[in-house]
């Protein structure tokens, strides 16, 4: 590379990273602004969740929808409040978004879930 080309190649590139970095729109998650993400553990232990998840949560809609139990460590809007991540401008991202804490691992799993036609999908007000 020449003298000149190597700087035409260096501002280029400037440019380039430039515009990745102000092309974080809204709407596009961040990682790391979930809650999940400053935190070591989930409401059980990780290898549990992964294996057990959707145990808690389907046992639990049951126990709900038939006695009217609420309010354990297992409820869904909890998982939610805790693993949305937040946009550029502060908005909370759904977590069945494309590449989202749930639709993420569920894609790759080929899981498809019908909860968020009911429920929210961000945190927010009971
Ligand atoms: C047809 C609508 C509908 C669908 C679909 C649905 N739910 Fe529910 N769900 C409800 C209603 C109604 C309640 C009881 C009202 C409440 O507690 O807010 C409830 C309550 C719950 C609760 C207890 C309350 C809470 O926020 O944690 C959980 C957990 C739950 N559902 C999980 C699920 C999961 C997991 C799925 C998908 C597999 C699902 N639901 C699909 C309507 C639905
Ligand atoms: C108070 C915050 C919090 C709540 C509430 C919460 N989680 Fe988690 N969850 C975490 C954290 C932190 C981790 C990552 C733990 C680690 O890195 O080992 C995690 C990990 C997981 C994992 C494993 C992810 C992986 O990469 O293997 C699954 C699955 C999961 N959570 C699902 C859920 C579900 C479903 C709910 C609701 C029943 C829920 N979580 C509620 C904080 C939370
Ligand atoms: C680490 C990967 C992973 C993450 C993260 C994850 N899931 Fe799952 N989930 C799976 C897998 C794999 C299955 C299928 C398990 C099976 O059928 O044996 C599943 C199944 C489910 C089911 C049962 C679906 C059915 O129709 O039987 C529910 C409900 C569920 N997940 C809810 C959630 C929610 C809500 C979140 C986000 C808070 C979440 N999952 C995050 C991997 C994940």
């Amino acid at each position: 590379m020449t003298r000149k080309s190597a700087i035409m190649f260096l501002a280029a590139s400037t440019v380039g990273l430039f515009i990745s970095l102000t092309s974080v729109q809204a709407g596009e998650a961040i990682e790391g602004t979930a809650k999940a993400d400053k935190l070591e553990q989930c409401v059980e232990p990780t290898p549990v969740m992964r294996r057990n998840h959707f145990e808690f949560i389907k046992h639990q809609r049951d126990l709900t929808v038939r006695q009217g139990i609420r309010g354990s460590k297992h409820s869904l809007s909890g998982c939610v409040d805790c693993h949305a991540r937040k946009d550029a401008s502060g908005k909370a991202v759904p977590v069945n978004a494309e590449g989202q804490f749930c639709a993420g691992c569920h894609d790759y799993a080929a899981v498809n879930l019908d909860c968020f036609s009911c429920h929210r999908t961000i945190p927010g007000e009971k």
